[in-house]
């Protein structure tokens, strides 16, 4: 159900009948609310060709459209504007059968279309913090957007386990206990099941490991090689690796609970290894990769270019593989695996270059077919209020579990004051969850609302309001909503009534906002940009509220136009779990 499309086909039939060129009928939503829902600014453009004054143009458009089941009125406006306003009885009608759509007129892709989407990267054996926030929240939000319209995704949170984390973590606990089983290289028995550390000393390791090997040379060196003797297949290092794996993996998946966020895969960079040497010789045999310093490299500049771009390095002098190796691989896998339609990228865009690297090597070297597309979307930082990537107070990295506490913290204290304002009864085990709720939504809320690209500051105080663009003020309506549905006679179940148009402003708008989700949600879905469902989101809600202080819903003498308003309201709430559910949170039923 589109209803750009429907107010667009009247405009080109009008042209049609006009003998304009249909081609330029352009229809667009209105800025100007208080004159017009849609607006026609076909007349400059026809103005040239026909020699005509633009606005004798929109007259005779605004005349031919006239009135319709569909337009209530179409006026020309100086200097050659087209407004047009929406008959009321066609957009109750509209949202009547948005409503009884199961999937609220939001339409499916034509064809099947298979989306591989990297998103979380976080680094295996290092905590993970708020760089990879970002990455989980726009990642999984634009993954059920892409669902909700028919596509395809196969999510996997491609875990850095391959890099010289490893080396130095191993070196780490060779140091620290150097008669261990997993460094005795006559050892060919099994290794243990039980792994020699546990989560807690894990995280400890690789923060001091990570800090000698910028004072001690010779302990880099043997890290180094330790990673490159990994890669190479050390049976001892590789045991050691999936205990580092099962102890860090179990603790990630935890924050992404949290978080609500999950993937299909979790493989790693250290999966797609198998697939380097053969990658690597046919790079050589086809003559694609050629020495330069000890290193293997694929040349990817072109003329074109107005910065340089270096040549992608796919091996070093020592022998060890690269990030962009890595990527490549994992691509010859994914390639492999799934055949897919598109690969996605959801990284932080400081690492822009990168990819420009690895995609221009997949496609020059044929790994990757013409016809599949590879999208890199970078997102810029989390800063705090001093413009600076986000630090806890004392200076350090933000743990994201302790981000997430923070916050849930703070909305606790929100609700109870909350609470108490209002003389609610106050159960502070249901409050708890209740904060754990809202607290999402403020998180996640507040970094979708902004276009993902732009570094966006973070403020716990702006993020965990109830008033403004908030998440918590968009579950404040829904729970408003939700009260007023539970007081109704219907109860929560979807309440029976026809909607009509009962003839106020709020309720004209209310309609008029609902009847644009299916093309809002789609259009945002297709351009991957979470920030605009938001704005949507936003605006349904203002538009609900508004609704709500000029009509007396429950308290109506008039049993049809109440039936009618709390469908209506239904159907707003309905729109709204929708839409956040794609953001990726939820609403609780009071707050
Ligand atoms: N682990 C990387 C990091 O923390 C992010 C991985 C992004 N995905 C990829 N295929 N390179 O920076």
């Amino acid at each position: 159900m589109d209803l750009n499309h429907v107010i667009n086909t009247e405009v080109r039939d009008a042209f049609a009948r006009l003998g304009l060129d249909e081609d330029q009928a352009f229809v667009s939503l209105s800025n100007r609310k208080d004159l017009c829902d849609y607006q026609v600014n076909s007349a400059f453009r026809l103005s040239k060709t026909l020699k005509k004054k633009p606005l004798d143009i929109a007259d005779e458009i605004s005349k031919e459209l006239g009135k319709s089941g569909i337009i209530a009125s179409s006026a020309s406006c100086a200097p050659g504007f087209v407004n047009i306003k929406v008959s009321e009885d066609f957009l109750a009608d509209f949202v009547n059968k948005l409503s009884g759509d199961k999937d609220l007129g939001v339409e499916k892709i034509p064809s099947p279309y298979r989306l591989i989407m990297d998103y979380g990267g976080p680094n295996v054996a290092k905590p993970l913090h708020i760089g990879h926030l970002r990455s989980a929240v726009i990642g999984e939000a634009i993954k059920r957007m892409e669902r909700r319209i028919g596509v395809e995704v196969i999510s996997d949170v491609h875990l850095g386990d391959f890099g010289l984390q490893m080396g130095l973590i191993i070196e780490e606990l060779k140091d620290t206990d150097p008669t261990l089983v997993y460094f005795d290289k006559n050892f060919t028995g099994k290794y243990p099941d039980e792994a020699p550390f546990c989560a807690g000393e894990l995280e400890e390791i690789y923060p001091r490991a990570s800090k000698r090997s910028k004072e001690d040379e010779d302990f880099k060196r043997r890290a180094l090689k330790a990673t490159s003797d990994l890669q190479g297949g050390d049976r001892g290092y590789n045991a050691l690796l999936s205990h580092i794996l099962n102890v860090s993996i179990s603790d990630m998946k935890e924050n992404y609970e949290r978080l609500d966020v999950s993937f299909d895969l979790w493989l790693g960079e250290s999966d797609a290894q198998k697939y380097v040497p053969d990658m690597i010789d046919g790079f050589v045999r086809d003559g694609f990769a050629h020495e330069s310093e000890g290193a293997l490299v694929i040349d990817v500049s072109r003329e074109t270019d107005s910065k340089e771009i270096p040549p992608c390095i796919v091996r070093k002098s020592d022998g060890a593989s690269l990030y962009a190796t890595t990527d490549l691989a994992t691509l010859v896998q994914r390639i492999g695996d799934y055949s897919p339609d598109e690969v996605l990228y959801i990284v932080d865009k400081r690492q822009s270059l990168h990819f420009t690297q690895v995609f221009r090597a997949a496609k020059k070297t044929g790994i990757v077919p013409e016809g599949t597309a590879l999208t890199f979307l970078g997102f810029g930082t989390m800063n705090g209020r001093d413009k600076k990537p986000f630090k806890t107070r004392q200076g350090g990295v933000m743990r994201l579990k302790d981000l997430i506490d923070d916050i849930e913290d703070v909305m606790y204290e929100k609700i109870i004051e909350n609470k108490k304002e209002k003389n609610e009864k106050i159960d502070e085990q249901r409050e708890r969850t209740t904060a754990k709720t809202v607290a999402l939504s403020a998180l996640k809320y507040a970094d979708l609302s902004n276009q993902a690209q732009k570094d966006y500051v973070f403020d716990i105080d702006r993020f965990t309001s109830f008033e403004g663009n908030t998440g918590p003020y968009i579950l404040y309506t829904m729970v408003r909503i939700k009260s007023i549905l539970r007081k109704s006679q219907t109860g929560e179940k979807d309440p029976e009534g026809k909607i009509a148009y009962n003839g106020n402003e709020g309720e004209r708008e209310l309609l008029l906002k609902i009847a644009q989700y299916p093309n809002e949600a789609g259009e945002a879905a297709k351009e991957k940009a979470p920030h605009k469902l938001c704005a949507y989101i936003y605006e349904l809600c203002d538009a609900f509220n508004h609704f709500y202080h000029e009509t007396k819903i429950l308290a109506d003498g008039d049993e049809e136009r109440k039936k009618s308003n709390l469908s209506l309201i239904n159907t707003v709430l309905r729109v709204l779990e929708d839409g956040i559910f794609m953001l990726g949170f939820s609403a609780p039923d009071s707050m």
